[in-house]
């Protein structure tokens, strides 16, 4: 097997037009919000990562200690010789914790951030030479296409970190409904949730001490500025993140520090002091309350695992 990666261009905004039409859209609107989608330039995509390492960051390492546990059995339930599809596949660390398990035949990395996935993905075929790795540059958000000539005997749709908290729960639901639809009869989701808790350990996870999530965040408004030619000042905004208890989610804001106009073109969005701009939701499920979303998804959720705190949860789907 060859260790190059085949590359399927999927992406249809190679002009930045929609972050910009969005960014007119989103500040014109009250209150100002903007999809979490444009967090991931290359740099947003790096901070990310950073923020996957931070301590109060509980996710990533607690998603990735059930996987490394449950993969013997995440195998035996789908069999070897699938395609496993990872969908938002960043920098594909968590696939690594399942593939000497359950030997796919090949993997199909999607990810809005081009060289980040053409990094990651190099790197995997050249770890994984048994492995035959796809590459496809796409919004995952929008639907899935299996590129031609990309099958494998079951599909397993791969869905980690509790991207799908990202979605408002009505939007997870018609997100999940619509991945179904496009993946083959016999296949499965695999997918991280994360679970309702304690909201000190919620809160701390989105405002690190070392301020990476904050950089993150406002790393929205510096692309804006080199991408757009925006003039805005990121030094007059600070990131909040707080827990949205009635609507069980972290939401991200920047919130403006002063009366302020962003310029954008011809466009003049002006902030008053205290003003914010919502960035991010970040939906915190039940495990009941997720597996319920699922079956009016149309799925059978078939098996799921926790950690012994009850911190996460990843869930295995059956499409039929
Ligand atoms: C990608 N997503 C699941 C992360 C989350 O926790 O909602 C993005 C993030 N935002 C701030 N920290 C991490």
């Amino acid at each position: 097997m060859s260790t190059a990666v085949r590359f399927h261009d999927q992406h249809v905004d190679e002009t930045g037009l929609s972050f910009r039409d969005d960014v007119i859209a989103g500040l014109g609107r009250s209150p100002k919000a903007l999809s979490p989608k444009y967090f991931y330039d290359e740099r947003g995509s790096l901070l990310f990562e950073s923020i996957c390492r931070q301590p109060e960051y509980y996710l990533t390492r607690t998603e990735e200690g059930i996987l490394a546990e449950a993969a013997e059995e995440i195998a035996a339930l789908v069999g070897p010789e699938s395609l496993l599809v990872e969908l938002g596949s960043g920098a594909s660390r968590k696939v690594r914790l399942l593939l000497e398990a359950m030997r796919p035949s090949r993997y199909l990395g999607v990810d809005i951030s081009r060289d980040f996935l053409l990094q990651s993905t190099r790197r995997l075929a050249a770890d994984y030479p048994w492995l035959e790795v796809h590459a496809a540059w796409a919004d995952f958000s929008e639907r899935l296409r299996l590129p031609s000539g990309v099958e494998g005997r079951r599909v397993v749709a791969f869905f980690p970190g509790s991207s799908i908290g990202n979605f408002a729960p009505a939007e997870a639901e018609a997100f999940l409904a619509g991945l179904r639809r496009a993946l083959p009869p016999g296949s499965g989701v695999l997918i991280g949730v994360d679970l309702v808790k304690d909201i000190d350990i919620l809160e701390s996870a989105y405002n690190d001490a070392a301020g990476v999530t904050a950089a993150f965040n406002l790393n929205l408004l510096e692309r804006m500025r080199y991408e757009l030619g925006a003039s805005v000042e990121p030094g007059n905004f600070r990131h909040r993140a707080f827990f949205n208890e009635a609507a069980s989610r972290i939401e991200m804001h920047l919130v403006s520090e002063c009366r302020q106009t962003l310029v954008l073109d011809d466009h003049r969005f002006e902030f008053e002091p205290g003003e914010t701009l919502h960035t991010e939701n970040s939906c915190k499920y039940s495990r009941d309350g997720f597996q319920a979303l699922t079956r009016r998804a149309g799925y059978r959720p078939s098996a799921v695992w926790s950690d012994a705190e009850g911190l996460f949860s990843v869930h295995y789907l059956s499409t039929d």
